[in-house]
C-alpha cells in the first residue's frame, strides 16, 4: 500500500485535468502568436483559460498572467514592485516560502531595499499590531509581503485583515497563496491586494505552470523579456498544456471547495484524534481556530525511535514530509520551525491531505506510527508487532 499524505508539497494531477490537457495537445499544437487558424486557436484556449482564472478570483482578465509557478510569480512581484514601482522597504516574516525569503535576500544586496520582519505568534500568525507600527513610518515606499498559508505548519493569515492595514497606511500588499488558491475563496474585487500567486501542482494541475494576479492599478515591466506574449509581460511561448489543465484544475477546485474542504477537514481531525490519543507528549504546530485544514504538523518528542521517522514511514509505504519539500529531501533543519521553536529538538512531520485520501489510510498510517514512535503506556496492549 502507498499512502500519499504529502499534498502540500504537490499533488496529483485530476483525471479530467488529464483529459483536458491531453486535447489540448492533440488539438492546439499552433503557436499561440502564428496567425493562421491553428494559431489563433492556441491563443483562443489561453484566452479562455485566462478568463476561467480571472472569475474564480472576481478579476479583470487583464490582471491575470501565467507563469511557471509559484515561484517565479512572487519574484515578479517583489522585483517588479522595487524595480517599477519604487518600493524600497519589505516587511515580511521569517517564515515565509524560500523563493520570497531569498528573493529579498537579492534585492537587499542589489537594490538596497530595506527588511524588516513582523512578529509571529508561536503558530506562525503575525502580530497585526505589530504590523500597524511598523508602517507607521512611510519614510520609504513599503510593500508588505506576507504568505496566506504557511507549507509546513499550516498557519493562515487574515488576507482581509492584512489588506486593509496595508490600504490604510499606503503599502503595497503581495500575498503568497501559492498553498492557499483553491482551497479558500478570494475576491479581489472585495479585498484590497496588489499581487497575489498560484501554482497549478498544489491544486491538482501540472508542474511547471502558474500564475500572477497584479491588481490593474498597478503598472510593472517583465520579468523576463522576450517577445510579446502574455501582453508584453512574459516573453516566451506559452505553456498552453499546461494552462490548459491549470484552469480546469483551478475551476474544478472552486466547484468542489466545500465539499472537498469538508472532507479534508474530517480527514484532519480523524488523525489528529489518534496521534492525540495514542502518543505522550505530541505536539500540533497550528491553530485550531484559523489552519490551512490540509496541514498536520505533528513535533513528537526527541527519541531515538523518532530519529529516522520520516525514513521508516516512507519505507512504510508512507510519503509525508519533514518540511518543506525543498528541504525535505535533505532533510535539513527547516527555516519555518526554527523561527518559530528556535530551540526545540523535536521531530516535526507534516502529514498534508487530499480529498482524494480516505480514512482507511489514516488508520494505515496509524498502524505504522505505532510501530516507529513509542506510544503511550496505557495503548501498549494494543499494539501487535
Ligand atoms: C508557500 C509556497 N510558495 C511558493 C512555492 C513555490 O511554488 P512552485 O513550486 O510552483 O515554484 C511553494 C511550493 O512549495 C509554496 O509552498
Amino acid at each position: 500500500m502507498r499512502v500519499y499524505f504529502d499534498n502540500a508539497a504537490t499533488t496529483p494531477i485530476d483525471e479530467a485535468v488529464i483529459a483536458a490537457m491531453t486535447a489540448a495537445m492533440q488539438n492546439n499544437y499552433g503557436n499561440p502568436s502564428s496567425i493562421h487558424k491553428l494559431g489563433r486557436e492556441a491563443r483562443a484556449v489561453i484566452e479562455e483559460a485566462r478568463k476561467t482564472v480571472a472569475n474564480c478570483l472576481n478579476a479583470s482578465i487583464g490582471e491575470i498572467f501565467f507563469t511557471s509557478g509559484g515561484t517565479e510569480s512572487n519574484n515578479m512581484a517583489l522585483k517588479c514592485s522595487v524595480r517599477d514601482l519604487g518600493v524600497e522597504r519589505i516587511i515580511t516574516s521569517p517564515i515565509e516560502h524560500h523563493c520570497v525569503l531569498h528573493t529579498i535576500d537579492t534585492l537587499k544586496k542589489y537594490d538596497n531595499i530595506v527588511c524588516d520582519f513582523v512578529n509571529l505568534d508561536k503558530e506562525g500568525v503575525p502580530d497585526y499590531m505589530h504590523l500597524e507600527e511598523l508602517l507607521q513610518d512611510q519614510s520609504k515606499k513599503t510593500l508588505v509581503a506576507l504568505m496566506h498559508g504557511n507549507n509546513e505548519v499550516g498557519s493562515l493569515l487574515d488576507l482581509e485583515k492584512v489588506a486593509e492595514i496595508c490600504e490604510n497606511n499606503n503599502a503595497l500588499f503581495h500575498s503568497d497563496t501559492t498553498q492557499t488558491m483553491g482551497y479558500f475563496p478570494i475576491d479581489v474585487s472585495k479585498t484590497k491586494i496588489h499581487f497575489l500567486t498560484g501554482a497549478a501542482h498544489k491544486f491538482y494541475g501540472p508542474k511547471g505552470v502558474g500564475f500572477i494576479y497584479i491588481n490593474g492599478d498597478n503598472r510593472i515591466f517583465p520579468l523576463m523579456d522576450g517577445g510579446a506574449q502574455e501582453r508584453n509581460m512574459r516573453g516566451g511561448t506559452e505553456n498552453i498544456y499546461g494552462i490548459v489543465g491549470m484552469a480546469k484544475a483551478l475551476e474544478l477546485a472552486y466547484q468542489n471547495l466545500d465539499e472537498r474542504k469538508q472532507h479534508v477537514e474530517y480527514l484532519r481531525a480523524y488523525m489528529k484524534a489518534q496521534l492525540e490519543e495514542n502518543f505522550e507528549d505530541i505536539q500540533f504546530n497550528n491553530s485550531d481556530e484559523k489552519y490551512l485544514y490540509k496541514v498536520l504538523s505533528v513535533s513528537f518528542p526527541p527519541s531515538a525511535k523518532s530519529d529516522l521517522l520520516l525514513l521508516n514511514l516512507d519505507i512504510a509505504g508512507i510519503s509525508a514530509s519533514g518540511g518543506s519539500a525543498c528541504s525535505s529531501g535533505a532533510e535539513k533543519a527547516s527555516h519555518v520551525l526554527e523561527a518559530l521553536f528556535p530551540d526545540s529538538d523535536r521531530k516535526t512531520i507534516r502529514f498534508s491531505f487530499s480529498h482524494k485520501n480516505t480514512t482507511e489510510e489514516v488508520d494505515y498510517v496509524m498502524e505504522k506510527l505505532k510501530k516507529m514512535v513509542a506510544v503511550k503506556a496505557s495503548q501498549t496492549n494494543q499494539i501487535s508487532i
